[in-house]
């Protein structure tokens, strides 16, 4: 029995009724602005309460991975869609179904540096022919994702190298040509955390409408810590978007416990602390006027999804459910703080 205690205690704390209170019920049904959030396939086929859980709190998904370039493109000029079509089929009827993402310099198919053929004409057929395969289900889309670096100059993205400084109005123009409807969005990260690279970002999607391109919005990742941004960071990079004139996407919120990846566990305080935060992002968001909210998505539902313990190989626990889908304090503070 003496070798239970130390697992019964800790099955204990992981279930540890939140301090905060708040109802079961769906996120999305208390606020004036979609809730999404962002899995695999994969995920979905696995853990039962994962697809639980975005029925009752989301009404819309991005799919995580299951759109980029290296996941439905094989070989040049051969798509795979089969994931993205199952996860459209999936929810399409409940939930607003965001695309992600068209043009990035990450998550390149392995044949795309010995391409031999002309990458202009590569970047136009590939946004088409995503944009054209999903246009009755996909309604928006992060034409081009992380562009910039945090001097707000253009990163040496392959796409730069290969076609030059018009890569990212060859991919717009291209994708409103394809759906002249279609909300189109750049997405960036540290927009809060760094003025410089906000200020680049906005200058960057200015110069693309002052060129004709039917740019909508700005996704602000949010894959930010708990204890940075601040609050008037982040409302004031938000203020300054929509004030420019763009709708704002709160388009992979996370919240780090462990940026630095110096922490081996968590205690309550950092839970609650992680609360707080959440709580701020929401109420900041909600300062935006209406006309110009898209929504907040999430990057994932339960911490044991995220995918910053592999991608930066630390532990971290940075979402509003914990692993086994138990709602933390944060996903009570941010139910409260939605109106
Ligand atoms: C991440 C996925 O969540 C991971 O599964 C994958 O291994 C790497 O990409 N910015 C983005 C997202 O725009 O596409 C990234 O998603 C997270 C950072």
């Amino acid at each position: 029995m003496r070798n239970w205690l130390p697992f019964i205690f800790l099955l204990a704390s992981c279930s540890k009724p939140v301090s905060e209170n708040c109802a079961g019920s769906g996120l999305y049904t208390k606020a004036s602005f979609p809730i999404g959030t962002a899995f695999n396939l994969s995920d979905a086929a696995e853990h039962p309460l994962l697809t639980q859980k975005f029925s009752t709190h989301f009404n819309a998904f991005t799919p995580e991975n299951a759109l980029k370039f290296s996941t439905i493109s094989p070989w040049p000029g051969v798509y795979d869609f089969s994931e993205g079509d199952s996860l459209v089929a999936l929810w399409q009827d409940r939930a607003r179904i965001h695309g992600h993402t068209l043009i990035w310099h990450q998550q390149l198919p392995s044949w795309f540096a010995q391409y031999k053929g002309d990458y202009k004409e590569l970047l136009q057929a590939h946004v088409r022919t995503v944009i054209r395969h999903y246009a009755r289900n996909i309604r928006s889309w992060d034409v081009v994702n992380e562009a910039l670096t945090e001097q707000g100059e253009l990163r040496a993205s392959p796409w730069l190298e290969q076609v030059g400084e018009d890569y990212i109005y060859l991919a717009f123009k291209a994708a409103q040509e394809a759906d002249a409807k279609a909300t189109l969005f750049y997405n960036e990260y540290n927009l809060a955390l760094n003025p410089r690279k906000l200020d680049a970002a906005l200058r960057l999607c200015e110069n693309l409408r002052s060129r004709g391109i039917r740019l909508s919005g700005i996704g602000m990742q949010m894959h930010i810590g708990v204890s940075y941004p601040s609050r008037e960071e982040i409302a004031f990079a938000v203020e300054k978007i929509w004030r420019a004139g763009f709708t704002v996407h709160f388009s992979e919120l996370d919240i780090s416990l462990n940026p630095l990846g110096n922490k081996k566990n968590f205690s309550e305080a950092d839970f609650q602390a992680q609360a707080a935060k959440y709580r701020e992002v929401v109420e900041v968001y909600q300062q935006i006027p209406r006309d110009h909210q898209f929504g907040i998505t999430l990057w994932g539902i339960g911490d044991a999804d995220s995918w910053i313990p592999n991608y930066f190989n630390r532990v971290d626990a940075p979402l509003l459910f914990d692993a086994h889908y138990n709602p933390k304090p944060a996903f009570c503070a941010f139910q409260n703080a939605l109106k």
